[in-house]
């Protein structure tokens, strides 16, 4: 059997460098849950007023990802980053020494289009920065580091929750912004991008230092003038292009739509649903929460390439749909039971997610498309991510009130039966291939 060799060291600074994006992407969306306690306070805030501050981040990000998707293909997969460090230093400075609603809702706003833009971005240039052999594992550093910034927000909160400090709170992703933009100066723009706008020789000399096999078919297309230019939006919409379309939109709302982010934003208030009565000890679930995230995130790293995306993608989305019935169950019983069991049917769903949707619906999105497409077409399933992330935020709630607890999760389980369908039927493996192979499987296939 042929020795798995390990990836350059050229490949996995870059990598780094450009996850600290998916850092930002998981602190900014996080934060908000512990500061909101304290701005209600220091703006004596309305309902409608918090349920703004909250929300604003999301539409700020499905903004962001319309746009981001066009830049990256006009201007640069590094010239994006670039810009979006730029967008969370200034966000974070109006965020945080804001001293209005408003002018703290302009915060926030302009973190969430730093967000959705670089939500792409970052799996975008990886996935053009790394060998195929390691590409999963590359690129799943972002959502790694996504789910660092969370459990980071949630220690921050919880360190400055003392004396309420919430503008301490917003303050530190500045280290992060500041890291990104200064750390951007060592990286390279990306090979696929320098010989689709006529830079052959820099992109050949970049791929030399990324490609483990020096025969890979990408260097020989390159070397040959085959790399096609930008292409049009009208590509965008091709018969060659709809399937792999279809299939980046479907499995980004089934990444949202299967109820992640009421559990990330919303653990406290699940616990106290389930009995925890204090707040601190529903806050200290929720870092549990936060915590096991990050290590099966680690977890999936490490089986992505070895593995499959497939494999993964069944395991863990059967394993959501078992634990949100589990966990609707335990809301029908009452007592010390349903906190125990609900404490551990969370801990199992997020587990699952981790290992599954995760990290690969990222991964996936950054290897299907055609190159000189990719950005756009990246930019509209992450568009579909968080449109999808809004609606099912905004719901939930209202959800709990019409449904009941134990019905509003036993639909989020249905749409997970659904969910599996669709990867056993419609999303490709991935493993392994080139960039261009997967391109090659796609044109020939119909949907
Ligand atoms: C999702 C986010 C989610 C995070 C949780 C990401 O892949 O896109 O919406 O909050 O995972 O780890």
């Amino acid at each position: 059997m042929k020795k798995k060799q390990k990836f350059t060291s050229f490949s996995l600074f870059t990598s780094i460098v450009a996850a600290i994006g998916g850092l930002l992407f998981g602190y900014n969306t996080s934060v908000i849950s512990g500061a909101l306690l304290f701005l209600k306070k220091s703006f004596g805030l309305s309902t409608f007023n918090q349920e703004m501050l909250v929300s604003i981040v999301l539409i700020g990000a499905l903004l962001g990802a319309c746009f981001g998707g066009l830049i990256t293909d006009k201007l640069g997969r590094k010239f994006t980053l670039f810009f979006t460090s730029i967008l969370f230093i200034i966000g974070t400075f109006v965020a945080m020494n804001a001293n209005s609603i408003n002018i703290l809702l302009l915060g926030r706003m302009i973190l969430g289009f730093a967000v959705g833009i670089v939500s792409l971005a970052t799996p975008l240039y990886i996935s053009e920065m790394s060998d195929p052999q390691h590409r999963g594992a590359l690129v799943s550093l972002n959502q790694f580091a996504v789910t660092i910034g969370i459990l980071l927000a949630y220690i921050i909160n919880y360190s400055f929750a003392i004396d309420g400090n919430w503008r301490a709170m917003f303050a530190f992703a500045l280290i992060p912004a500041f890291a990104l933009f200064i750390l951007l100066f060592f990286v390279p723009e990306t090979p696929t991008f320098l010989a689709t706008h006529g830079k052959k020789k820099k992109a050949l000399k970049i791929l030399s230092k990324i490609l483990i096999d020096t025969k890979n078919s990408e260097i020989s297309n390159i070397e040959n003038n085959k790399e096609k230019k930008a292409a049009s939006w009208s590509h965008l919409f091709s018969k060659s292009v709809r399937p792999a379309l279809f299939i980046g939109i479907g499995i980004s709302v089934f990444q949202q739509i299967t109820g992640i982010n009421i559990v990330i934003y919303y653990a406290p208030t699940i616990f106290q649903l389930a009995g925890f009565e204090s707040a601190p000890s529903a806050i200290l679930a929720s870092m549990g929460i936060g915590t096991i995230n990050v290590i099966m995130t680690f977890i999936a790293l490490w089986l992505i390439d070895l593995v499959g995306r497939k494999p993964l993608l069944k395991v863990g989305i059967s394993g959501m749909v078992i634990s949100l019935t589990v966990l609707g169950f335990a809301f029908l019983a009452k007592g010390t039971l349903v906190s125990m069991v609900s404490v551990v049917s969370l801990m199992a769903y997020v587990a699952f997610f981790a290992i599954g949707l995760g990290p690969i619906v990222w991964l996936i999105i950054s290897e299907i498309y055609p190159m000189g497409i990719r950005g756009r077409a990246m930019g509209i399933a992450t568009f579909a991510n968080w449109t999808t992330n809004y609606i099912i935020t905004l719901s939930f709630l209202t959800l709990i009130e019409i449904l009941g607890k134990s019905f509003t999760f036993w639909l989020y389980a249905f749409i997970g039966i659904i969910a599996l369908w669709f990867v056993i039927k419609k999303v490709p493996e991935t493993k392994g291939k080139s960039l261009k192979e997967i391109q090659k499987f796609f044109k020939n296939k119909n949907i």
